[in-house]
């Protein structure tokens, strides 16, 4: 027998009986994302590297360790690892800022980063995501968080915890990590590889690594004072605590995390999480924030910007598992003829139903019905002749004749 070829590592097939959980998650963004406005973009799997490394930050660990890169045509090619660079090209390249603002856009589809596979980790996954482009007041990013918890909540999630923080501008921030430098310096010998990296490149970064002996450093309360120091700017400040403001008012719960720093470079001020406590380590079911500064970074006019994505994986895994759907009914004849018709009929008023096309015993056909399908539509000879079909209720057992042509299921 020839080899069998299995799935790549860090990828799963959706398969029939999960395919209704996928639906059900996909319609309820269309509707609730649709009721705050947002239209859907599609925009290509696959972009020019470049998008990417300016796009999401060439100190990332996106960028430098987990993108799929191809060369075709002497390009270089990279699988999206996220959506936001994607919808931001799309935007400045078929003038989207000549709309009137806000320009809000939502998405769902997958995604790609080659990291170490683990419980709610793959290397493609999905996102359903929003952004929200040409607001710079913190009304949007109320809103854009609101939108987030409303689907939440619409598909059953209703205790997630919602994690807020501001990571300030390009001016405030630059002062913060000065000051963080200054007080690591002289602990930096006892810091891991990646945060020895991180502390020229990325200093942010460093507060979320997860090496113990880092964390025993951070904890040090010299390096905590600055840690938690109020750092921002006043504008930078007033943007944070009218966002607050908004979200108290509209009831939504949050709690502030000054160490929530996101992994993509392109965040200013505003940044959020959605956690679960059912997830384990990857328990970020949503992550994003505002990025006043990428539209103009790829070219485009200067534009503010807001929005998030969610791992689809990781939201399905926290729903209950629902039963697959039957069969709206199952054609029980050994006349495949008729069956044929019948079910023709019954599919064009929209119906979904099967018959057996290899016309096996009527008691397996019967078997067959009772597994698959609401209803057992009986077309024996008698039934043929007369013009009706017996409509067998596989739930109540109850079974009634019908003339064929008032047949309703
Ligand atoms: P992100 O935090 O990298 O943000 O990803 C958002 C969500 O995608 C995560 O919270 C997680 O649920 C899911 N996710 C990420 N990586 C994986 C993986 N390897 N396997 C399964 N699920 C995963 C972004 O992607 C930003 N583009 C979000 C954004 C939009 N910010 C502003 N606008």
């Amino acid at each position: 027998m020839a080899q069998i070829i299995k799935v790549l590592k860090g990828t799963k097939d959706i398969l029939p009986q999960d395919v209704d959980m996928w639906q059900f998650v996909e319609e309820k963004a269309q509707k609730i994302f649709g009721a705050y406005g947002f239209k859907e973009i599609r925009t290509p799997i696959i972009e020019v590297t470049d998008l990417f490394s300016r796009g999401v930050g060439d100190t990332t660990d996106i960028v430098n360790k987990e993108m799929y890169t191809f060369e075709k045509s002497e390009r270089s090619i990279t699988l999206r690892p996220e959506n936001t660079a994607g919808v931001v090209r799309s935007y400045i390249e078929n003038g989207m800022a000549r709309l009137s603002a806000p320009v809000k856009l939502w998405y769902k589809g997958p995604m790609f980063r080659y990291e170490r596979p683990q419980a709610g980790r793959q290397r493609q996954f999905h996102q359903v995501g929003v952004e929200m482009f040409g607001i710079k007041q913190p009304a949007a990013d109320a809103e854009v968080i609101m939108s987030a918890v409303d689907f939440l909540k619409s598909i059953g999630l209703n205790d997630l915890e919602v994690e807020i923080n501001s990571l300030g501008c390009p001016k405030c921030r630059a002062e913060f990590k000065e000051k963080l430098k200054s007080v690591l310096r002289p602990y930096l010998n006892d810091l891991c590889e990646d945060c020895q990296n991180r502390y020229e490149k990325n200093p942010l970064r460093l507060l979320d690594c997860k090496v113990e002996d880092c964390q025993k450093i951070y904890s040090k309360p010299e390096i905590q004072k600055v840690i938690m120091s109020d750092f921002l700017c006043d504008e930078c400040r007033e943007h944070y605590t009218e966002l607050k403001s908004y979200l108290d008012a509209m009831g939504v719960k949050y709690s502030e995390n000054k160490l929530l720093v996101r992994g993509l470079d392109y965040y200013t001020r505003t940044v959020f999480e959605i956690k679960s406590n059912n997830l384990g380590s990857q328990n970020a079911v949503c992550g994003g924030g505002r990025y006043d500064g990428l539209v103009s970074q790829l070219g485009g006019e200067d534009t503010p910007a807001v929005g998030f994505a969610m791992g689809m994986e990781r939201l399905i895994s926290l729903l209950p598992e629902k039963n697959s759907k039957k069969l709206d009914g199952y054609i029980v004849s050994n006349n495949t003829q008729e069956a044929f018709k019948l079910a023709q009929e019954l599919r064009n008023q929209g119906c979904s139903v099967e018959f057996d096309l290899a016309n096996k015993k009527f008691t397996k056909q019967l078997e067959k019905a009772s597994k698959v399908a609401q209803k057992a539509l009986i077309l024996g000879e008698d039934e043929i002749s007369n013009g009706q079909v017996s409509v067998k209720n596989l739930e109540t057992g109850e079974q009634i004749v019908v003339d064929r042509k008032n047949l309703k299921l």
